[in-house]
């Protein structure tokens, strides 16, 4: 049995109340934070790095899900781990060595994830497939918040998701973006268990309402 976990995306969160944004969330229930560190190269926009994720470790002990959208991010793996990373996700587009990548996450005694862009193939995790705790189908094009929710998405999920069945694997199936009120049946309809959603919890008034909501349909 897949457990169900909401991953609020501080990426939409307001950055110079960042405290205040992820105690509310965490509060209202939310069981993972969602980090994304970008760089700039793997995919277009520069968003945090080490140092602000070492200032919020100390904020809540929420699991911290960092999605790493960087080239090569096997350079970073150690460093994210000894800064409080929690589960280590790297794009299997970014990396020559995926499989040395998730090697090295484990080494440090995280979990790792590898991410698919959406026009990667599943495929891609043949080799790795068993070799990780989650995967990360990306439902839009990496590199910002806010954007619309990619319909074929929603058949890559299922697919994974009968993969997994098939060879008796538990694995978690992570989706990030466009999971708001109007996508979240469909992607848990179709099979993913970890939902991420930064502009749907944080850019609300309430963001404590908004994880509460979503708590809600996932729980049902
Ligand atoms: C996009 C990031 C997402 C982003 C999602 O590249 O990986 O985590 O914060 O934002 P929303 O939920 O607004 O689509
Ligand atoms: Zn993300």
């Amino acid at each position: 049995m897949n457990h169900y976990r909401l991953a609020p995306s501080i990426l939409s969160a307001d950055f110079r109340n960042l405290e205040k944004d992820i105690t509310q969330a965490v509060q209202a229930g939310a069981q993972y934070l969602h980090i994304d560190v970008m760089d700039g190269l793997f995919v277009p926009s520069i968003s945090l790095g080490m140092p602000v994720i070492k200032a919020i470790r100390p904020v809540s002990d929420v699991v911290f899900d960092v999605h790493l959208m960087v080239q090569d991010p096997e350079r970073y793996i150690e460093e994210f781990a000894r800064i409080g990373a929690d589960i280590i996700t790297v794009h299997a587009e970014a990396t020559r060595h995926l499989d040395r990548a998730i090697q090295q996450i484990h080494a440090c005694g995280k979990k790792a994830g590898v991410a698919l862009n959406p026009a990667t193939p599943l495929n891609a995790l043949d080799y790795v497939l068993g070799k990780v705790e989650m995967i990360l189908l990306m439902t839009v094009n990496p590199g910002f918040g806010g954007q619309k929710y990619i319909p074929e998405m929603t058949q890559k999920i299922k697919t994974l998701r009968e993969r997994l069945t098939e060879t008796g694997l538990e694995t978690d199936i992570e989706v990030d973006g466009g999971i708001n009120d109007s996508t979240i049946e469909t992607v848990l309809t179709a099979g993913a268990n970890i939902l991420v959603a930064g502009s749907a919890v944080f850019d609300g008034k309430d963001i404590a309402a908004n994880v509460r909501r979503y708590l809600a349909v996932m729980n049902r």
